[in-house]
């Protein structure tokens, strides 16, 4: 399936196929999204056939706009409003106790639903012409790298999708925030761009937060897939290197005659007929857009191994590395 130019006739086409239980997949401000109506099973159940994702894994839904989180919340607490106010549309996912008719095919048999309002043009006019709720994980085969061109969608799903909207290269790069406000303590589930700090100074409280990396399994995390500790991985062996260890890693695996991969920030290692090397930005925003489709070109070129040079460990970098932690080993 090759992707099309998102202009109105493109979305209006989408629709109708939407409203036929079919497969569109869409661009949001974070990745690519395959999606389908959240209120039809039959759809909804395709999605998890085109990425070969277990059926237990909830989808996130995403609405046009607030005003929509009463159709698919039995009730939304005010920190929900208050996070809704501030961050929608935007790269932010809340989890909120699911109406008893919202079918559990969708929210993977929890009793709770997910919910986000992208902050992407397409996606919101998609969403607006629809009218309903649109269904959609990233448009990536289960445990690959989310897509954040239109043609990497292309490159994973083919044919299983009956429409790729290509809206051009998403701005955030890598996957929504997502906070848990089913409970009674709110709960940082995946991080995000939009950080645990900028959701505690809204909420004015501290959030739990699930460890990604630690490999507990409490019951969130077996809710969440997007934790698990393989996620994102490219096919070729990638493995996390930190910055001082670099050059080392490259001359032995060159001695070797084998080929490597480099994603590096800070060093620019000497490339070589054995070394294919990315630039990544030295800022984090820019390095979280550029992630997936570096790992991608990497990926792509059959080396034997992918480097990837550890980014800084700030709040900043919180997202990427917690990314980059799941696509890697350590060195
Ligand atoms: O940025 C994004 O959120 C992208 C774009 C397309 O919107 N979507 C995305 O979907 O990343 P997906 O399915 O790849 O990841 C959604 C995550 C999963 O880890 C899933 O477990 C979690 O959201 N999730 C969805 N509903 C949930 C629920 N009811 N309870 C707990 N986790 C939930
Ligand atoms: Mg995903």
């Amino acid at each position: 399936m090759k992707p099309i130019f998102a202009d109105a006739a493109a979305i209006e086409h989408a629709v109708k196929l939407l409203q036929q239980g079919r497969l569109v997949a869409f661009p949001t401000e974070t990745v690519y999204g395959l999606g389908a109506d959240a209120a039809n099973p039959d759809a909804v159940r395709r999605i998890f056939k085109a990425k070969g994702r277990p059926a237990d894994h909830p989808l996130i839904v995403h609405i046009a706009s607030t005003d929509s989180l009463n159709d698919w919340a039995q009730s939304v607490p005010d920190s929900a409003l208050k996070l809704a106010a501030q961050f929608w549309p935007g790269p932010l996912a809340l989890i909120l106790n699911k109406k008893p008719e919202v079918s559990s095919v969708v929210t993977g048999g929890q009793d709770t639903v997910g919910l986000r309002v992208p902050g992407h043009p397409v996606a919101l006019s998609l969403l607006r012409e629809f009218g309903g709720g649109i269904a959609a994980p990233s448009a990536n085969r289960f445990c690959r790298i989310s897509p954040t061109q239109a043609v990497h969608v292309e490159e994973e799903l083919g044919n299983a999708v009956d429409l790729i909207l290509d809206g051009g290269a998403c701005q955030v790069g890598v996957e929504s925030t997502i906070v848990d406000l089913s409970g009674t303590r709110p709960k940082l589930l995946r991080p995000g761009y939009i950080t645990q700090f900028d959701i505690e100074a809204v909420l004015q409280t501290e959030m739990l937060v699930v460890s990604t990396q630690s490999g507990q399994t409490d019951s969130s995390e077996q809710r969440a897939p997007g934790m698990m500790a393989v996620h994102y991985a490219p096919i070729t062996v990638a493995l996390l290197c930190p910055t001082e260890r670099l050059p080392e890693m490259i001359q032995t695996l060159n001695f070797q005659n084998k080929k490597v991969g480099i994603l590096a920030y800070s060093l620019k290692p000497a490339e070589n007929t054995l070394t294919r090397l990315i630039r990544m930005p030295k800022q984090a925003d820019d390095y979280a857009q550029a992630l997936y489709a570096s790992l991608r070109d990497l990926d792509s070129l059959q080396l034997d191994i992918i480097l990837v040079e550890q980014p800084p460990e700030t709040a900043a970098w919180r997202a990427i590395n917690d990314r980059i932690g799941k696509a890697t080993s350590a060195c």
